[in-house]
């Protein structure tokens, strides 16, 4: 008693806590007769990959990568990511958040009639782009035929460029949580963030301004609008990025990769298996840690998602797995 007598109660809190953990492992050890397992390696140390939502097929594999991109460290990193429903949210209390073009759909500005072309585009073939069956060679023919009716429906609403500001503030797109922590830390580490978007550039980056900052370090590839001198919308410039052609995209930005040719480190985030790809055009790849959220249609897509990226985040509407491991590694 004498001995307890002189501590502070922060003290007392804290050693209490720890008893309490120690009494809590003891207990475990008695009931099951095992020692406690000791947490070795990295994978079993981060807390936010032991949630039953983190997927992982092959644990040696992530752990070696990590222990890769760490020793390595930020000069030698780049990240390459998705947009729609992997930097920005899937959904919020069950509804599902809007995509670059939903945000466009769901403008006011957008006239009854072209609001049903839009839906019925989208019923028809979003099926198709999570359909778990068919291949991403069969699906292409089908993404083209969405992506340019869609556009030309976009074209025909006369939007104008100021319009966009507007229709990004109404909508419910968003970005997921830690977003922000992730865009405004790799700026202040100087990490490059390639942005690469089958969605619609010009909206995206408004989504980005609107809950967060572009930054210096980040680059958007994407399907931008084209305005004329009124600021009228009149098309859309440049080769079109659909979900599955984005290794295309990523052979054509090439001279980009080649400017940070000694970061031979990626982590590459996506929610589809086009995103896959994105990483094509990058030259003397080291290593690479994919990581892939699977937002929908879950149950049979699961199995693939775990063959195609080292890490799958099932539901999961935040950057806690991206930004623990980002912090491993800065
Ligand atoms: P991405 O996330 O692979 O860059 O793809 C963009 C998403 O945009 C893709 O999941 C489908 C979606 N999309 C719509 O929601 N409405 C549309 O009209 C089109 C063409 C795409
Ligand atoms: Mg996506």
């Amino acid at each position: 008693m004498a001995r307890t007598s002189g501590w502070n109660t922060t003290a007392a809190i804290v050693t209490g806590a720890a008893c309490a953990l120690a009494g809590a492992a003891l207990a475990g050890y008695l009931l099951s007769g095992r020692r406690p397992k000791k947490r070795t390696k990295i994978i079993e140390m981060m807390d936010e990959l032991q949630k039953e939502n983190v997927h992982i097929r092959d644990p040696e594999r992530v752990e070696k990568l990590l222990c890769q991109l760490i020793q390595d460290g930020k000069s030698k990193l780049q990240i390459i990511t998705d947009f729609d429903m992997t930097l920005s949210r899937f959904s919020i209390n069950g509804k599902r958040c809007a995509t670059c073009h939903n945000v466009l759909e769901n403008s006011s500005l957008v006239p009854e009639s072209k609001k049903q072309i839009l839906d019925e585009l989208r019923d028809t073939y979003y099926p198709i782009e999570i359909n778990a069956k068919m291949t991403i060679e069969e699906k292409i023919p089908f993404m083209m035929e969405w992506w340019t009716k869609a556009q030309s429906a976009i074209v025909a609403c006369n939007f104008r460029r100021e319009d966009l500001t507007r229709a990004v503030r109404e909508s419910n797109a968003m970005l997921r949580d830690g977003c922000d922590w992730q865009f405004h830390t790799l700026h202040e580490h100087s990490v490059p963030m390639l942005i690469f978007s089958a969605g619609i550039g010009d909206i995206l980056e408004e989504i980005i301004k609107q809950h967060s900052q572009m930054y210096a370090n980040m680059r958007v590839v994407s399907n931008y609008m084209d305005f004329n001198h009124d600021g009228m919308l009149v098309g859309f410039k440049g080769d079109l990025v659909h979900t599955y052609n984005k290794n295309e995209g990523a052979l054509r930005n090439s001279d980009y990769f080649t400017t940070l040719k000694e970061r031979r480190n990626i982590i590459l985030m996506g929610d589809s298996m086009g995103d896959l790809r994105m990483a094509d055009g990058v030259p003397n790849m080291q290593h690479i840690l994919k990581i892939g959220f699977l937002n929908d249609n879950i149950e049979e897509r699961l199995e693939k998602y775990k063959e195609a990226y080292d890490i799958v985040l099932v539901s999961d509407d935040t950057m806690d797995v991206p930004n623990a491991i980002m912090k491993k590694i800065l």
